[in-house]
């Protein structure tokens, strides 16, 4: 078994999956059923000053793993929150012996009210989102919270907010850590047998979370962790244990979870951390701190990878299952795949694009070893 247990900022983590700020931490007893259900540690819902009117319906999903939500931070009082809700979810949290990170929102005044009150609970940590504010004001927004409590604080992005990796940057002297990325928009769906919003938001806007969401996280921890010394937590589109080896990889210390939950339920986090349990030991790795990081420290010096090959895709024909998938995705006409016949390449044609390859859904298909792979500095 690996190490798969993370210490950051002081705080420990009984494994790299934790809860993402959303309806699966909306209230205490969701916080305890997130910690029964294996978080290595818990990270409650957005709270404000006042507690947000949510439009109703607020949340549908999109594709298999995907969802577009409307529901802003918490509908609950921040009394309700201060008097009962964090009391329950921290009770959890000492339980299971693993730390509580509270979540806060949106203005300087707000978070210079909020900070010390729910730093005076006893939480190990406070997450505040950037989610509505002008990216213009998030430094004096850190700085109000930095200023205003002695615990950790953590700056959550949003894609939208502009170059992740300048804002990070421009944050990293007033921040002790890093959460990239909150959900994608706005975006619109519509249900075409009304010609109505599916959401009940106004002209029914709502965010996209979940598995569509991961390349754009993925890159955004990249380019956070490339910028900053600071830990990043990686959120977005995680919905298995390769999604955290590979967000650790882009330079994650810590993974968080939403639109899974949501959709597949608390005991995820357990399912996660034992799937990256097994690929480490799959890959020989003994913690999880040797992946960390470790396609920043590749590519993370503007390095551009040219493939300078002339190889065709080989096949492995012992895997193949001879369903001729490859065949109508080669817009170059190279593979020849008739259906229960193995492939065929025409290497004067083959463009080496890799789609065929990239479908292939027994891996039969490969390209050879990139003995072609050169690294070109970038001016
Ligand atoms: C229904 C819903 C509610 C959310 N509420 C919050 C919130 O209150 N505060 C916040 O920072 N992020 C919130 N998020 C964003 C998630 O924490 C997360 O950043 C985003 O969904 C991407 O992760 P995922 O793909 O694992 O869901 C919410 C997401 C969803 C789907």
């Amino acid at each position: 078994m690996a190490k798969i247990s993370v210490d950051l900022l002081g705080m420990s983590f009984r494994n790299p999956i934790i809860p993402a700020a959303g309806p699966n931490v909306g209230n205490g007893e969701q916080l305890s059923r997130a910690a029964a259900g294996g978080a290595g540690g818990l990270l409650a819902k957005t709270i404000s000053r006042e507690a947000a009117r949510v439009p109703r319906p607020n949340m549908v999903q999109f594709g298999a793993s995907g969802m577009l939500n409307t529901e802003l931070w918490t509908e609950l009082s921040p009394e309700q929150w201060l008097d009962h809700e964090y009391e329950v979810g921290l009770a959890a949290a000492r339980s299971a012996g693993i730390p509580f990170i509270a979540s806060i929102g949106y203005t300087p005044d707000d978070l210079r009210a909020l900070g010390p009150r729910v730093e005076a609970k006893g939480v190990d940590a406070i997450e505040f989102t950037v989610h509505y504010l002008d990216p213009a004001r998030v430094v004096e927004t850190a700085r109000a919270l930095k200023d205003s409590v002695k615990i950790p604080i953590i700056a959550k992005l949003s894609p939208h907010s502009g170059d992740l990796g300048d804002l990070a940057a421009a944050l990293e002297p007033h921040v002790d850590a890093f959460a990239c990325i909150n959900s994608f928009g706005p975006t619109l769906a519509i249900d075409i047998e009304r010609a109505e919003p599916l959401l009940g938001s106004e002209f029914g806007y709502g965010w996209l979370s979940g598995a569509p969401l991961k390349p754009l996280a993925v890159r955004s921890v990249f380019e956070v962790a490339r910028r900053v010394k600071k830990p990043v937590i990686g959120v977005g589109g995680v919905t298995t244990g390769k999604d955290v080896i590979e967000m650790f990889m882009a330079g994650a210390s810590l993974v968080g979870i939403c639109t899974v939950v949501l959709l597949r339920g608390q005991r995820m986090h357990q399912k996660l951390a034992t799937e990256v349990d097994q690929w480490l030991d799959a890959h020989g790795y003994s913690d999880i701190r040797q992946i960390q990081g470790l396609y920043v420290q590749r590519f993370g010096h503007g390095q551009r990878v040219v493939v300078d090959t002339e190889e065709i895709p080989v096949l492995a024909a012992d895997r193949c299952i001879k369903c001729g998938k490859c065949e109508p995705v080669c817009f170059h006409d190279a593979m020849k795949a008739p259906l229960k016949s193995l492939p065929e390449v025409s290497p004067d044609l083959c463009f080496q694009c890799g789609l065929c390859a990239s479908v292939c859904p027994t891996d039969a298909l490969s390209f050879a070893p990139r003995s072609g792979v050169t690294m070109r500095q970038l001016a």
